[in-house]
C-alpha cells in the first residue's frame, strides 16, 4: 500500500517515467525501498513541509498523509525516510526498514502492486527493480512494449503475461531463500 501510494505521487507529479527498486538484504539486515520519478518534482519548501500533515492547518497548502505515513512505518522498524527533490529534476523517496524487525509489514502482493500501475497508466513507463540477497530481477515496461509492438499494456494477453513473468521471476529469486 505505501508503495502505491507514493508512487501515485509520482502519476500526480506528471511523470513519464517512474523507477521502483525493492532491496531485500538478509545479510545488512535492510529492506530499502526507492522511488524515483521524473515529475515536477518540490520546491525546498514543499520539501520541508511534506513531513508534517498539520502544517496544513497553517497555511493552504495541500499536504496529506502518504509520505507521514511511510516515515512512521519506517521508523517503527528502526529505519528512515530520506527525500531528495528539485523543481524541473523530479523526485526520490527512500524508505529503509530493519529487515527483521517484528513490526515490519510484509511486502504483501507486489505482483499486484505493479500490475496495477502498469495497468491503469499504460503511458506511463516504469522500471521495477528486485533484488533478493544476491539474485535480481528487473522488469522494464519500455522493453515490454517493444516486444509486444501493437498491442497496448493493458490488453487482456499481456496483462497474463506481465503477471506470470512477474510472479515467476519473484518466485525464483525467494527460491533458495525460504
Ligand atoms: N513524487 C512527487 N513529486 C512531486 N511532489 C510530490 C511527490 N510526492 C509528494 N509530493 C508533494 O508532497 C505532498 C504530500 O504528499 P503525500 O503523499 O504525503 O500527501 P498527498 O499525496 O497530498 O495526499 P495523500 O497521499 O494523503 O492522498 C503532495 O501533495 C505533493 O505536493
Ligand atoms: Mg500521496
Amino acid at each position: 500500500m505505501h508503495i502505491l501510494d507514493i508512487v501515485q505521487n509520482s502519476i500526480t507529479a506528471g511523470s513519464t517515467l517512474i523507477s521502483i527498486e525493492i532491496v531485500e538484504d538478509a545479510r545488512e539486515d535492510l529492506l530499502t525501498i526507492l522511488v524515483s520519478d521524473n515529475g515536477k518534482g518540490m520546491t525546498p519548501e514543499l520539501l520541508e513541509n511534506v513531513w508534517d500533515p498539520f502544517v496544513t492547518t497553517r497555511n493552504t497548502r495541500k499536504v496529506g498523509l502518504g509520505i507521514p505515513l511511510l516515515k512512521g512505518a519506517a521508523e517503527a522498524c528502526g529505519g528512515r525516510l530520506d527525500i531528495k527533490s528539485a523543481p524541473g529534476k523530479g523526485t526520490t523517496v527512500k524508505a529503509e526498514f530493519v529487515y527483521s524487525h517484528i513490526d515490519r509489514a510484509p511486502l504483501g502482493d507486489i505482483v499486484g502492486t505493479i500490475l496495477t500501475l502498469v495497468v491503469c497508466n499504460p503511458e506511463i513507463d516504469y522500471v521495477y527493480t528486485h533484488t533478493v540477497n544476491d539474485k535480481n530481477f528487473i522488469f522494464d515496461t519500455r522493453e515490454i512494449k517493444k516486444a509486444i509492438s501493437g498491442l497496448e499494456l493493458n490488453h487482456p494477453e499481456v496483462i497474463l503475461w506481465m503477471k506470470e513473468y512477474l510472479s515467476e521471476n519473484i518466485k525464483n529469486m525467494y527460491g533458495s531463500v525460504l
